[in-house]
C-alpha cells in the first residue's frame, strides 16, 4: 500500500515565544485592581457629551487615537533618525517636542477608548500605556539633556524613548489587530447575507414597542416593531459585538435610538447611524417592508 504523509502529523506546533508573551499579558489577573480603579475613574471623569464621543472619534467614524498616534511615533522616529544621521540637533529637539505636545490628546483618547474595552483588552493596554509613558519620560530627559548642553547624553535617552514608544507600538497593533479592538464588529453583517428581500417573520409575532431579536440565516437581527413600523439592525453592536435587542430605546435629539447594553453606545433606529460612543462605526440598517400576508421581508439598506 503507498504511503501518505501528512505534512503537520506528530509535529508539535511551535510557539512565537512575543505571541506567547502576549497571550499570557491577556491573561494577567493581577492588573485587574488597578485597571478598575482607573477605568472607572476615566469614565466618571468623562460622562457622556460631545467630549467624549470626539475623543473615541465618533465624529470620523473610525477611532481618533490610531491617527494621534501616528502622529505622536512619526515625531520621535523622525527625531532618532535626525540624531543618527547628525542632520540637525535643533530639527530632532523640535520633533521631539512635537511628539511630546501631540502625545497629550493621543493619551486622552487612548484612555477613552481603554476605559470601554473587555478586560482582556485592558491588561495589553494598561501595559501599552505604560511603555509610552517611560517614552514620553525618556523624551522629555532627552530634551533636557540638550537644553543643557549635554547633546550625546540627551541622544542616548532619545534612543531609549524611541525603544519604549516601539514596544508601545507592538502592543498597541496587538489590541488592534488581534484583541481587535477599535475594529468595527458589525462589518460582516453585509457581506452574509443575500442580495434581495428576505422573509423575516409575521407582524403579529412582534411584541410591539419592545425590541427583540430575530434570526436570518447566520445573523442576528435587532427588530423593533411600533405600530406598523417595524425597524431592523444587525443585532451585534459595531462596538463590541454586544446586544442590541436587550439595550434600550430613548430618544436622543429626538431621534428613536437604540442604547447598547454594555457600553451604552447609542444608535438611530431609522439607519443605524451612531448618536454617542465609545462605537465609532455605523450600526448595519435593513429597509422591510410588510407583505399582503402579514410577513415582514428584509433586505440590506443601500
Ligand atoms: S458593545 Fe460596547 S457599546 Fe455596544
Amino acid at each position: 500500500m503507498e504511503e501518505t504523509t501528512r505534512p503537520h502529523a506528530g509535529r508539535t506546533a511551535r510557539r512565537v515565544p512575543s505571541a506567547e508573551l502576549l497571550d499570557g499579558l491577556e491573561r494577567a489577573t493581577a492588573l485587574d485592581r488597578p485597571i478598575a480603579v482607573i477605568s472607572k475613574k476615566v469614565r466618571r471623569r468623562l460622562g457622556p457629551g460631545k467630549l467624549r464621543d470626539v475623543l473615541h472619534g465618533v465624529p470620523m467614524g473610525h477611532p481618533l487615537h490610531p491617527a494621534l498616534a501616528m502622529t505622536t511615533f512619526g515625531c520621535w522616529l523622525s527625531a532618532s533618525v535626525v540624531d543618527m544621521t547628525r542632520t540637525g540637533s535643533r530639527a530632532a529637539r523640535t520633533l521631539i517636542l512635537v511628539g511630546l505636545g501631540s502625545a497629550v490628546p493621543t493619551v486622552a483618547a487612548g484612555l477613552t477608548d481603554w476605559s470601554t474595552l473587555h478586560r482582556e483588552q485592558q491588561r495589553v493596554g494598561l501595559v501599552h500605556a505604560m511603555t509610552n509613558a517611560v517614552a514620553a519620560l525618556c523624551y522629555s530627559g532627552s530634551v533636557f539633556l540638550r537644553v543643557t548642553g549635554r547633546e550625546r547624553a540627551g541622544r542616548m535617552l532619545g534612543y531609549a524613548g524611541l525603544a519604549a514608544a516601539s514596544a508601545g507600538a507592538n502592543l498597541g497593533g496587538h489590541m488592534s489587530y488581534r484583541q481587535a479592538a477599535g475594529a468595527n464588529h458589525a462589518e460582516s453583517v453585509g457581506h452574509l447575507m443575500p442580495l434581495g428581500w428576505h422573509d423575516l417573520c409575521a407582524l403579529k409575532d412582534l411584541p410591539n414597542g419592545r425590541p427583540v431579536r430575530r434570526r436570518l440565516g447566520y445573523i442576528d437581527l435587532f427588530v423593533l416593531r411600533l405600530g406598523d413600523d417595524v425597524s431592523v439592525l444587525a443585532d451585534n453592536c459595531s462596538h463590541l459585538a454586544g446586544p442590541l435587542h436587550q439595550g434600550r430605546v430613548a430618544m436622543e435629539e429626538g431621534q428613536a435610538c437604540i442604547v447598547c447594553p454594555w457600553h451604552g453606545s447609542a444608535f438611530r433606529i431609522s439607519d443605524g447611524r451612531v448618536m454617542h460612543g465609545p462605537a465609532t462605526s455605523r450600526q448595519p440598517a435593513f429597509q422591510t417592508r410588510l407583505r399582503q400576508d402579514g410577513v415582514i421581508q428584509v433586505r440590506p439598506a443601500e
